[in-house]
């Protein structure tokens, strides 16, 4: 059978669906890949098309396609072949398996590049048939920076301010004050000629309609997948230093400069309590013991 002839027979296949000569069992395409920019040695991002081929299948190719455009082609007899976009960022000495019509099936791209996001496609086929199937992949390039601050005004407001630097793709920003959401129109973002955004989220409210302390929150996340970052910290009126109460009763007020404090200085003395009465009983225990023996 001449190859001219096998196409045909393969496009008749495919066209009335019948023919199960090379059939994909299984895409492997994880949905997010975490990029970090800072790793030196970044986990490769492995691609695989599993598929059932019957070795007397002439004409095998495999291709992996992104966005409809060709990024990767293996002909067994050959060596794996990335198409310009992927060049130097395919790992071609990666073997998946050892099995002839197998070995180079799955693409190993090392470094990723923020574009790489989109839609994956593996396409095998031979003269007699063929299958494809495609996957969606998205690229997150974890941010260099994620800070969350507060300052007071002079005019008697306090601005709360969220940014996060060289991020991708957009996330969504989000302030909470005592977990409530905290509405403000102020969102900022700018994107680079590398791709990546640096985004802000900063608003403002009314020092006494801010009870002291409030705990403060920025929540950053990217839509349609799982990667979410928090922030916070808690809110001191510094006018108002907030009372630390302890076991004796008194008129005691410790003073708080806001830039010193955090929530944990109030409940240092619970786990001193807990010390105290754990070692209360410890000795008590031995009091006993001792003097059963004596
Ligand atoms: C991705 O971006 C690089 C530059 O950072 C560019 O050279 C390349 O062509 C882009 N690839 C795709 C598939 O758009
Ligand atoms: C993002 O922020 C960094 C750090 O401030 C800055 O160097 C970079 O130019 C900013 N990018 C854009 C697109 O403004
Ligand atoms: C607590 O002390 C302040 C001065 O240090 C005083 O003005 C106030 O009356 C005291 N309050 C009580 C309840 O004793
Ligand atoms: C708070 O800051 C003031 C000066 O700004 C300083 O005099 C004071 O000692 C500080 N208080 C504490 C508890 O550190």
């Amino acid at each position: 059978m001449d190859k001219r002839t096998g196409m045909k027979i393969g496009l008749l296949c495919v066209l009335l669906g019948v023919c199960s000569a090379v059939k994909i069992i299984n895409l492997k395409v994880p949905s997010t890949y975490l990029l970090d920019q800072t790793s030196k040695t970044p986990d490769p991002l492995i691609l695989d098309c599993e598929y059932e081929v019957d070795e007397s299948e002439k004409g095998f190719v495999l291709k992996w396609l992104l966005d409809g455009q060709p990024v990767y082609q293996w002909i067994p007899s050959k060596n794996p072949f990335p198409f310009q976009s992927f060049k130097n960022r395919v790992d071609t000495s990666y073997v998946v398996s050892q099995e002839h019509l197998h070995k180079h099936r799955a693409m190993a791209i090392i470094k990723p590049l923020a574009n790489f996001t989109g839609e994956y496609m593996c396409i095998v086929q031979t003269y007699a048939s063929i299958d494809r199937k495609s996957a969606k992949l998205k690229i997150i390039v974890r941010e260099s920076k994620f800070d969350l601050s507060y300052y007071l005004n002079g005019d008697g407001y306090i601005t709360v301010d969220c940014h996060a630097r060289d991020i991708s793709p957009l996330p969504e920003l989000q302030i909470r004050i005592n977990y409530e959401l905290f509405e403000t129109e102020n969102l900022k973002s700018v994107q680079g000629e590398n791709g990546l955004y640096n985004v802000s989220i900063s608003g403002r409210i009314r020092k006494d309609q801010l009870e002291s302390p409030a705990m403060i929150e920025c929540l950053l996340s990217i839509p349609e997948t799982n990667y979410n970052k928090r922030r916070s910290t808690t809110y001191y009126d510094p006018d108002s230093p907030p009372i630390v109460s302890s076991g004796s009763a008194g008129n005691e007020t410790t003073g708080f400069n806001a830039t010193e404090t955090n929530g944990a200085s109030s409940s240092l003395p619970v786990p001193l309590r807990t010390t105290t009465s754990v070692l209360a009983t410890v000795v008590t225990i031995l009091l006993i013991f001792t003097s059963t023996l004596l």
